[in-house]
């Protein structure tokens, strides 16, 4: 079975004015249908798929061959580690942490019967914070160690930096061949993470092996290339996995807009955000284990959707479109995302969702069957006999009425049960809603320039040469201003 969508409560037959009518929609429709239309068209294209940063489509029908080779791999490290450290950031790491916390089980490192002969998993690499590697390198054994460095662009600090305190505690414990014990992931010709594997590799070859990622599939639409070396080593079933994400992809490319789940759930928010101004989107788990799926979401709508400039579509002679960013129209918009789960966050954000600021859109994701169920015991109580599951589902329900009690607007995703097919179809669900949203927004969904200004600062204080004038210029023009009398 697969995922189900209810949108009843985006409606105003729901939450009354700040719902969809049916005159939005009809209003929309046109436009909604020219979006899907484009869309269609890029995603059949596969020299526009390629340029566009659009080949993450395609993915759900890689071959079997490819994945095969992967699962070799794996299976080597697997066999002969106790642990595997991946170092990676943003859709290096959210979409495998995701996975990790989804498809294994909870609680997976601490014990062996979990694992089924499995390495421990730790990630790392994601941040500048020292004590999280201080204390992990301090206490794996690095002779049982396996590193898997994952950069698409080769250049990230975060993983650079922790990629070179790792180099060193393996090569202090391993000595000079401890290249063996490092995969890396990253863009098939660029870079320097690629520069130095083809280095390593002329050394000798069983160093720092590689896996290429595949062109046109930016970072955060890359959870189905750049973490199947992951969801190998863990046993995840990819082939089913891929299933549950093409079988998506038909459903996604329906082309009555108001039967495309991916396409309705954009429309929905879209009307919402700009004729209701509900700017927030809260995605809630009630799942413990899609918590940071939720996190994934927050990469994939923020970087996605939140820009500066409009898009313009420049048509060559032979048809091919080439983006950029239209400087001549402003846009500086994009809903924020929030990630939440049920039923915790019911005891902190949720007061502010039904009784704060009417600006948001909750989207939950409600599991209908989990892997257990516990029943509580004894007699006299509320309590006594229901179990963890009904309570699990009530609460989402109650959690929904209380919002509708108050008018505002959410929906629900309906999972059968967290399992590699569902969760497969679940991530390229987001995916396709986010291509199509930003084509409703008409802006670029799959670059991320905003991200430079932190990284150009950084580098600039750093000393690294090659930084733009301009850049340069800006920075120096622009410092921060530090009042003493404003720092308390
Ligand atoms: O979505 C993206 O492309 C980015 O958020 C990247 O995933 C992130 O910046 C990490 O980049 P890289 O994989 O090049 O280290």
């Amino acid at each position: 079975m697969s995922l189900r969508f209810d949108f009843n409560n985006m409606f105003d037959f729901s939450v009354q004015g700040h719902g969809v009518s049916q005159h939005d929609i009809d209003e929309i429709l046109p436009q909604a249908r020219r979006a899907a239309q484009h869309l269609k068209k890029i995603i059949a294209d596969p020299y526009a798929r390629i340029k566009l940063n659009l080949e993450w489509a395609k993915l759900p029908q890689q071959r079997q061959e490819d994945i095969a080779g992967i699962q070799r791999i794996a299976r080597q490290i697997a066999k002969k580690y106790e642990n595997v450290l991946f170092l990676g950031i943003g859709g290096s790491y959210l979409g495998l942490k995701a996975a990790q916390d989804a498809l294994c089980a909870p609680y997976y490192n601490e014990f062996k019967s979990l694992r089924k002969k499995a390495p421990r998993i730790y990630f790392e690499g994601n941040n500048l914070d020292p004590d999280t590697l201080a204390v992990l390198l301090k206490n794996l054994n690095p002779k049982k160690t396996f590193v898997i460095v994952i950069s698409k662009s080769g250049e990230t600090t975060e993983t650079k930096a922790a990629l070179i305190l790792v180099e060193a505690w393996l090569k202090k414990a391993v000595g000079a061949k401890y290249g063996r014990q490092i995969l890396a992931i990253t863009d098939p010709e660029s870079g320097s993470l690629r520069k130095r594997v083809q280095a390593e590799q002329k050394k000798d070859i069983l160093s720092f092996r590689a896996l290429p990622l595949l062109k046109g599939v930016g970072g955060r639409f890359s959870e189905f290339n750049m973490g199947l070396m992951h969801l190998a080593i863990v046993g995840v079933n990819i082939r089913e996995l891929l299933t549950g994400s093409q079988e998506m992809f038909a459903r996604c490319s329906d082309e009555d807009i108001l039967k495309n789940p991916a396409y309705l759930y954009a429309l929905l928010h879209f009307i919402l955000y700009q004729k209701k101004a509900k700017s927030l989107a809260i995605l809630m788990s009630f799942s413990q284990t899609l918590k940071s799926t939720a996190d994934w979401y927050v990469q994939l709508l923020a970087e996605s959707l939140g820009k500066k400039y409009h898009r313009k579509i420049q048509v060559d002679k032979n048809g091919v479109e080439n983006w950029l960013a239209n400087h001549e129209d402003l846009f500086n918009r994009g809903r924020t995302p929030i990630s939440a789960a049920g039923t915790n966050d019911l005891h902190s954000i949720q007061q502010n969702n039904v009784e704060g600021e009417n600006n948001k859109v909750v989207t939950f994701m409600r599991v209908e069957k989990f892997k257990t169920d516990l029943k509580i015991q004894g007699k006299g109580d509320l309590l006594s006999g229901k179990s963890f599951c009904q309570l699990m589902q009530l609460a989402q329900e109650a959690t929904e009425w209380a919002l509708v009690s108050q008018n505002r607007p959410n929906c629900a995703i309906i999972i059968p049960e967290v399992s590699a097919y569902n969760w497969g179809a679940l991530l390229f669900f987001f995916q396709m809603a986010t291509a199509f949203e930003g084509e409703l927004l008409n802006v670029n969904a799959f670059d991320q320039p905003g991200v430079e200004g932190y990284k150009n600062y950084m580098y600039y204080k750093l000393g690294k040469p090659g930084i733009p004038q301009a850049v340069m210029e800006e920075i120096k023009n622009k410092p921060l201003i530090k009042n003493p009398e404003y720092i308390l």
